[in-house]
Formats: structure tokens, sequence, C-alpha cells
């Protein structure tokens, strides 16, 4: 969930950010259930389908397709090393899934019938080669179901640290609205033309974006929340923008809006989400 993500994303999702999803799964899972919930619901997957799911992590979306298909196989593809072994060992019980380690945009995908993701398809470095890529494993009435971010002012879950510490932050942090450029990035299809457009370049057709808004919940201690934050929100990479001298300071008002904003365990902030799908 940083913004923006450095020149190669293999390497951040092997080195930095793999290991920090590995650690924080079972939180991650809890907070992204709406989200799941709201692809499955949509996908209707039938016994008999294949599943890809496209930077599947730990790999929560294939496990919960691979129980909706019968005998058919649901195959998690995600170019972390760390994220697709945690994904291996939370299935070894389980015969119709497994997990590959690969890239989703420039290897040869398994065919399938439904092609999955939440929130994986962001991160791809050419969006359309990744997603004609994608479409050539589809047979040909597959379709394609996944999730990914609306803006950072429709998502408070992600972005009130940052709201916490406006002022604090140096100018050309205030001045990169992310997801306005085409990069790898959390909000790179925060706008839904670009979404439609590189979808039908890729060759797809039927393409629908639906807007689902729901309340996101952390629940923990006040410790718990802000190491999560720290570990994979954007509030770790904004502390490295600021003076040393400052940081203690962001950390405090961090602290105090959590205090404010939380409801007994729970830290519940709205969150919306794309849910496309193409054929
Ligand atoms: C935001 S995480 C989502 C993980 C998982 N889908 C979930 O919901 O927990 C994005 C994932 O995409 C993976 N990824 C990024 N680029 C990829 C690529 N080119 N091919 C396959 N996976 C990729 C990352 O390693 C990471 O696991």
């Amino acid at each position: 969930m940083t913004t923006e993500l450095p020149d190669d994303p293999r390497t951040y999702w092997n080195e930095e950010a793999g290991p920090v999803w590995v650690a924080n799964q079972q939180m991650l899972d809890r907070v992204m259930t709406p989200v799941l919930e709201s692809i499955v619901d949509l996908a209707a997957l039938s016994p008999g389908e294949h599943v890809l799911d496209l930077g599947c992590g730990s790999g929560s979306l294939t496990l919960a397709a691979a129980e909706r298909i019968g005998d058919a196989v649901a195959v998690g593809v995600d170019v972390s090393e760390p994220l697709v072994e945690h994904a291996r060992q939370r299935s070894q019980d389980k015969d119709n899934v497994r997990f590959v380690l690969g890239d989703a945009e420039e290897e040869e995908l398994p065919a399938s019938d439904v092609a999955l993701s939440r929130f994986g398809v962001m991160f791809f470095r050419d969006s359309v080669r990744a997603f004609t890529n994608i479409k050539k494993a589809l047979t040909a009435e597959g379709r394609c179901v996944f999730a990914c971010w609306q803006g950072g002012e429709r998502n408070p879950w992600m972005t009130w640290p940052m709201a916490a510490i406006r002022d604090l932050l140096p100018p050309e942090v205030l001045a990169a609205a992310p997801g306005d450029d085409d990069v790898p990035s959390p909000f790179r299809f925060a706008d839904q033309d670009r979404l439609v457009a590189v979808l039908r370049a890729a060759g797809f057709s039927d393409v629908g974006v639906d807007s689902v808004e729901k309340p996101l919940t952390f629940s923990g201690s006040e410790e718990v929340i802000l190491d999560f934050i720290q570990e994979l929100g954007p509030l770790s990479s904004l502390l490295d923008t600021l003076d040393d001298s400052v940081r203690p300071e962001a950390l405090d008002r961090v602290t105090s809006r959590l205090r404010e904003l939380r409801t007994g365990n729970d830290l519940t902030l709205p969150g919306a989400w794309w849910l496309a799908s193409a054929r």
C-alpha cells in the first residue's frame, strides 16, 4: 500500500513487501474480507471451471475459489517468492490448488475459464501487455473478474495517516498525486476510464466496472494497528520523507488521530474499489 513502487516492482515484492505481507497475512485477510466476498459473488464460479488468481499473494482468493469449483483447479500466480511459499504452505492439504512463482505479465499462464484478482493487477509494468497475456490464457468464453482501488480520497481507511500529518509533509510529496501516472501503484486504476481503455486495448470486450463502497475494519490494540500501518501502509514511506526532528511529532499526531477514530477495539473507515469484469 505504498503509493508508488520502485523501478522494478518484482524486486520490491520479493525483497521488501513479500516478507511483510507474509507476516501480516491474517490481519490483511480480515480487513479485506469484504473485497474477497465481492469478487467471489460477481465471479459466480461453477464446478468444473478452472481458475487463475493473478498476483495471488498469500493465496486467500485462490483458496476461496478452489472451494467453489469442484475438481477443477485453482492456480495462484505471483512474482514474490516469500508470498508463493507461504501460499503453498497454507494449501498443503488441498488437491485442487496450485501456486506458481511467475510473472503474469510475460510468462505463459495456465489455460483457465476465469481469471480473478484481488488488487494484483495494478502493479504490472505494462498493463496492456499483461492483460493481453492474461486474455491469451482464457478459454474462448473465459472471463476476468477483479478488484482494484478507487482513488485515495475515496479510501480514507488507507489515507487517514497521511491526512493527519499533511501539513508536516514536504511540498513535493503533497504535489505527487498517486494514480496520475500510469505506473505501478495501488491507485493506478483510480480513473475508471483508464481501466476500461486498458482492458479494451488488451482485446477484452463486455467490459463492466461497478463501484463498491464498503467500510473496512481493522481490529486490534492501538499498538497492533500502528505497527500494521507503519509496515504496510503509506505511513512508512511518508515518515521516510520527514526530517528526523519532525518524525516524533508525526507519529504523535497519527496516534492521536487513531484514538479519535477508533470505536472500541475497531478502526472502521470507508473503502471504495472497482469491481471489473470482462470477456
Ligand atoms: C497488493 S498485493 C495483493 C496480493 C493478494 N492478491 C491479496 O489480495 O492479498 C499485489 C500482488 O501482486 C503481485 N505481483 C506484482 N506484479 C506481478 C506480476 N507481474 N506477476 C505476478 N504477480 C505480481 C505481488 O507480488 C503481490 O503479491
